[in-house]
């Protein structure tokens, strides 16, 4: 390997997810989601933005295709929106659904880049949630369905699969601090929401195997955060242990060893939010290993002990004087070296790919009509080189989605949270290359070689 590229064959890609670009809430036929539901509830999304419209992708798929082409992008991850391919979740499909996303597959293969398709980026069919939505364990197999009816239509030409992103975020975000869709506040569900989300992952694995018998891959996207102990203490120390087991090892040890982690299992069974799980729901974990893991990584988590936090026994700190992105999120590049290696040492070396990384920015400096976001450049080539020192040490990563190919809907940040290499006018839905494109442009050209820690 030339000592500033990466591997030959290296994946670089852009990643979006479809409630945050397409619009088109109620074009072709899409049955209500739990997003479109709750953007409605006042208050709870800024100022009262929805993703009605967003980026206008459904109709504009083909300038962004060209977009992608003209940053000479490997691959793309999007993803496929469930009630636009069954309006009420299960039942009768809408043909116009799937028609789009093999349009977009069809144009992304015409342009040599790689579809990279998840299934499920947080938009339950409502008619699903007023049904119980992941707290019920018949959502799963109305899950595995969709994907199934997905796999038939598109399995032959998407040559890698996602069946989540982020369970972690859709249970814990949306049932238990209830500042995500559907909104609500109650540890135990979140828990049992995680469980129903794990288990229809394994199905739909299961489900692509019997459909297209070992021919491509599919994996999961989990958002992972390193722990660090805020102090050398041992409370500290056994604090960060039990918020990786809460963040990290709840999804990565079921997806790869068929399991949870009894440190945090045990503490929610003596809590009484243990999820309601079945012996046969381990076993199709087992039996249904994925061909890669998908990490979204954007920062750590630092955590102490306190009693504060509930039977948890930890709560979350914030480092001092270091660099923060627009959202308060700590900038730690070495982050991502750390938890690569942590999985290549738990969990046997399996193949990974960098499914999302990217950060928001301001983006106020504009200089002839070409925002000059030099912090993201920085922020995305200083956890590049952290890859690359990853891959060096053995990691087997295969591949990079920057967040986000262009400016979207950041969920209850609404469109105040710009993550985009593209800046997009939400008024004239404009695409302008920011500085960082063309600058992404020329690290996928060289391969990576063009790096360097400034940017
Ligand atoms: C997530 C989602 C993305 C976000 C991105 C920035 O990680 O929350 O996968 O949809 O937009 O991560 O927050």
């Amino acid at each position: 390997m030339p000592s500033r590229g990466f591997p030959k064959g290296f994946l670089w890609g852009a990643a979006t997810s479809a409630y945050q670009i397409e619009g088109a809430a109620r074009e072709g036929g899409k049955g209500e989601s739990i997003w479109d539901r709750f953007c409605r509830e006042p208050g709870v999304i800024q100022n009262g933005d929805t993703g009605d419209i967003a980026c206008d992708h459904y109709n504009r798929w083909r300038d962004d295709v060209e977009n992608m082409r003209d940053l000479g992008l490997g691959a793309y991850r999007f993803s496929i929106s469930w009630p636009r391919v069954f309006p009420m979740g299960n039942g009768r499909h809408s043909p116009k659904g799937l028609d789009f996303y093999e349009t977009l597959v069809d144009a992304l293969l015409e342009a040599h880049i790689e579809p990279a398709a998840t299934l499920y980026h947080w938009d339950l069919p409502q008619s699903l949630q007023d049904r119980g939505g992941w707290t019920n364990r018949d959502t799963a197999g109305w899950f595995s369905d969709y994907a199934a009816s997905v796999f038939m239509r598109l399995g032959d030409r998407v040559r890698i699969w996602m069946t989540l992103n982020e369970p972690q975020v859709s249970s814990f975000a949306g049932h238990e601090a209830g500042i995500h869709a559907p909104g609500l506040k109650d540890f135990g569900k979140a828990v049992q929401a995680s469980h129903i989300l794990l288990h229809a992952h394994s199905i739909a694995v299961q489900a692509y195997r019997q459909l297209s018998p070992g021919k491509h891959r599919i994996g999961i996207a989990l958002d992972v955060h390193p722990v660090y102990p805020y102090t050398d203490g041992m409370s500290d120390i056994e604090a960060a242990r039990m918020a990786d087991a809460r963040t990290n090892r709840w999804f990565l040890d079921p997806v790869l060893k068929g399991t949870y982690p009894d440190d945090i299992m045990s503490l929610y069974t003596r809590n009484r939010v243990a999820p309601h799980a079945e012996p046969a729901d381990f076993e199709l974990l087992k039996a249904n290993p994925v061909d890669f893991i998908g990490l979204n990584y954007y920062l750590p988590e630092r955590v102490y002990a306190s009693d504060e936090g509930g039977f948890l026994g930890f709560q979350y700190g914030l480092k001092k004087d270091c660099p923060r992105t627009e959202i308060g999120w700590e900038v730690f590049p070495e982050g991502l070296y750390d938890i690569l290696v942590q999985i290549r040492k738990e969990y046997d070396n399996p193949v990974m790919f960098i499914t999302e990384n990217g950060a928001a920015f301001p983006d106020h400096r504009v200089v002839d009509g070409v925002v000059q976001d030099d912090d993201r450049i920085d922020y995305i080539a200083t956890h590049l080189s952290e890859a690359r020192r990853a891959i060096q040490d053995g990691v087997k990563l295969e591949g990079y989605f920057l967040w986000s190919l262009m400016d979207n809907f950041e969920w209850a940040h609404g469109f105040s949270k710009r993550f985009g290499i593209t800046y997009v006018d939400f008024h004239t839905q404009a695409r302008t290359w920011k500085k960082s494109a063309a600058w992404y442009r020329d690290v996928i050209a060289s391969n990576g070689a063009s790096l360097t820690n400034a940017g």
